[in-house]
């Protein structure tokens, strides 16, 4: 199938292309991101391939229908970005990568972790610049803690293994509790429990209507004192003005994001040249216990090549069955 790419980085290009050599689809590479003005390129395609920050809000599935697309590749697992009713109602599938590598996010969220507590960061810095002094690197055992996990599926799973490593204590909150997540010895107890007896508290739960700003004013009194909050998962799940309140005041003694609600604007491009426009991130920025990435928790090998593979093959069902056991619906939020 002839498949157009939105959004293609170099890393994009390189591992679709070796996932192809299996596969032989057409693969046309476009570096714009996928909005109303680019949409134009999509003319003549049947499937177009996108990510995580490419809204297919109405308007755009309505004018790459009219084109022509009737197939949606995430090159990704969320789907919140998608208007999953229009795409039905312009015939477009719309198929994901539900698994890649749980490891990956979740590993990220221990580097985050162990980054904020240690400061590996500004030691770092600190060393290079000939200054050896201790002041102000001082962190905590992690080892007996209780940590708190919001959403036990894959990756949430993942990261109580490896904070069971640690010997943390282990909440979690979840509308489906996971049988493996049980047999690891979780507790899961209400949302309001784990907000106000965990220490570290890590969201591994999708953004959907109930999820959205999770974290909000009222969630962030109810923490205790010093929480360290880590989210790997989905920007709008936080209100980043309550957690910027739970900063000042601090009530939130660590925030530790890979996403961020905003995040379309900024993340996965150059805009070191720029001024930064988005008051809320700036100030963001200015917190020393604040650790931000740019939605690099999936950046690994192994799940670029898990990414491309799936995708690719998700491609072909559809082009051989009309359906793809990764397709994405109304049903699955
Ligand atoms: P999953 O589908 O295996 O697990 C999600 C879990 O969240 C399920 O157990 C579900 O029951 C639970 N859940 C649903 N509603 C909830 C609620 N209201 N409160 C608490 N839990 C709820 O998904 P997976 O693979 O573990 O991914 C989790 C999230 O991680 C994804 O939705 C995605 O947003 C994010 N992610 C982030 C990446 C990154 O690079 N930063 C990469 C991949 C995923």
């Amino acid at each position: 199938m002839k498949i157009a790419f939105f959004n293609a980085k170099s890393y994009d290009i390189e591992f679709f292309n070796r996932a192809n050599e299996q596969f032989k689809h057409e693969l046309i590479y476009f570096e714009s991101k996928l909005t109303v003005q680019t949409a134009e390129l999509a003319r003549g395609f049947s499937a177009i391939c996108t990510f995580v920050n490419d809204a297919l809000d109405r308007p755009l599935l309505e004018r790459l229908a009219g084109y022509g697309v009737r197939l949606v590749a995430l090159r990704c697992a969320g789907f919140n970005q998608v208007d999953l009713k229009a795409a039905e109602e312009f015939k477009i599938s719309v198929v994901r990568v539900p698994a890649y590598s749980p490891y990956a996010v979740a590993e990220h969220a221990l580097a985050l972790i162990l980054t904020l507590n240690r400061k590996t960061h500004r030691a770092h810095n600190r060393i290079r610049e000939g200054n050896f002094s201790l002041e102000g690197l001082l962190g905590f055992d992690l080892h007996g803690m209780t940590v708190g996990i919001v959403g036990t599926g894959k990756i949430g799973l993942c990261f109580a293994e490896i904070m069971r490593g640690f010997q943390c204590q282990l909440l979690a909150f979840d509308p489906h509790p996971n049988p493996e997540a049980l047999a690891l010895g979780i507790e899961y107890v209400s949302l309001e429990r784990l907000f106000d007896q965990a220490s570290l508290i890590s969201l591994h739960c999708p953004l959907i209507p109930q999820t959205r700003h999770l974290i909000d004013l009222k969630a962030v009194q109810r923490m205790k004192k010093g929480v360290m909050l880590i989210n790997t998962s989905r920007g709008g799940l936080v209100d980043t003005g309550a957690v910027i309140d739970g900063l000042k005041s601090g009530k939130i003694g660590y925030l530790g994001l890979d996403v961020y609600e905003e995040e379309s604007e900024l993340f996965f491009e150059d805009h070191s040249d720029e001024v930064l426009q988005d008051d809320l991130f700036a100030r963001l920025m200015t917190f020393p216990n604040v650790l931000i990435t740019g939605h690099q928790a999936f950046f690994t090998e192994q799940a670029l090549q898990n990414i491309a593979r799936t995708t690719l093959l998700n491609v072909s069902d559809f082009e051989d069955n009309g359906f793809s056991q990764n397709r994405v619906n109304l049903k699955i939020q």
